[in-house]
């Protein structure tokens, strides 16, 4: 898979969400096997740019190539000015976000709202590609809602306006997170155009990812929700994908070890007070599904410091692993 110059080592990407794939956890993801990971969006008003929070998304230090900047807006001049600004600041590939439904992004008229107005797409797509000279990549459902499933009439602009690869969510705006992703819409986008399309939605399992792929004729897959608390699923996927056999689960202690170089990679990027808060969800998606996990949760919640939640992670963690023992 390419995107411009860009080889990918795999067709596995994690999928840009916003509170999630920061810089800790993209660097994660794409040790444990993505071949691309989108940052959070970054949002196209430059009074934006200054503050904390947008600084942190647009630092990208030490972070494995190429690197990926999503930038949201509906503004075209204003979206040229935020690649070029991301660009600046070490982007080495700009993807537009047509793809959230997010209420705080709709409102503005932007992410999937944006469908709604094809001329308005077309302005953007053009303005974004001709302000940089790094590959610019494109997200989008399949639609607005489901009499409007006009992915097709989008992805045939994005391939006129030079977008380099375009990953499609199967389902509409409208839809949010509700029902089953569809992936008919993915492979006709797929037939449609010759850019690299990137299938999204409801990927959880090795399995899936191969059906999608032989479904769609994508060029790769997107995952996000099931790389949270389990981002050594890519790795899951690609040996699946090789050989058709599946990768032993890791086991506790290695679960341990990877949340535990999370956890310190956090506490180092947001700082303790900050890093002790964004720990806590991660902390829980990997305690999902495990014996007194909701216990343990419960108190992470309520604990303040690095040192407390280190401490109720040992303690969780030897008590699943003489589990394991005791089991073996
Ligand atoms: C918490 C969260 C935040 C998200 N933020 C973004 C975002 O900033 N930009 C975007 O294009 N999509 C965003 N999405 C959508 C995901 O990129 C993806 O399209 C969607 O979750 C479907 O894939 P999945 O079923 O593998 O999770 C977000 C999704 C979630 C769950």
């Amino acid at each position: 898979m390419h995107i411009g110059p860009y080889e990918l080592k795999n067709n596995l990407m994690l999928a840009p969400m916003a509170g999630v794939t920061d810089r800790p956890f993209r660097q994660l993801c794409k040790q444990l096997g993505a071949g691309l990971a989108v940052s959070e969006m970054v949002s196209s008003n430059s009074l934006l740019w200054g503050s904390a929070k947008t600084l942190r998304r647009a630092n990208h230090e030490g972070e494995v190539e190429p690197k990926s900047v999503q930038i949201a807006g509906a503004d075209p001049r204003m979206m040229a000015e935020a690649a070029r600004h991301n660009v600046d600041n070490g982007a080495q590939i700009i993807d537009i976000n047509m793809g959230c439904p997010a209420k705080k992004v709709c409102n503005v008229m932007a992410g999937s709202a944006l469908l709604q107005d094809e001329d308005l797409v077309a302005r953007i797509l053009d303005a974004v590609v001709g302000a940089v000279d790094v590959p610019v990549t494109l997200k989008i459902r399949t639609g607005w809602d489901t009499t409007h499933r006009n992915g097709i009439r989008v992805a045939r602009i994005a391939e006129q306006a030079g977008i380099r690869s375009l990953a499609v969510h199967g389902r509409t705006r409208a839809c949010g997170y509700t029902g089953e992703a569809e992936y008919d819409t993915i492979r006709a986008i797929k037939q449609a155009v010759r850019i690299p399309v990137v299938a999204n939605g409801d990927i959880r399992t090795p399995e899936k990812a191969r059906e999608v792929l032989e479904h769609t004729g994508a060029d790769a897959v997107m995952i996000g929700r099931a790389a949270q608390g389990r981002p050594w699923i890519f790795r899951e996927i690609d040996h699946f994908l090789a050989t058709g056999r599946h990768l032993p689960e890791p086991t506790v202690e290695e679960i341990r070890t990877i949340m535990l170089g999370h956890l310190h990679n956090l506490y180092d990027f947001y700082g303790e007070h900050t890093g002790v808060r964004v720990a806590r969800k991660h902390i829980s998606w990997y305690s999902k599904g495990q014996p007194g996990g909701s216990v343990f949760r419960d108190r992470v919640n309520r604990v303040e410091s690095t040192a407390e939640q280190l401490a109720l992670i040992d303690a969780f963690f030897d008590r699943l692993a003489a589990g394991a023992e005791l089991a073996a």
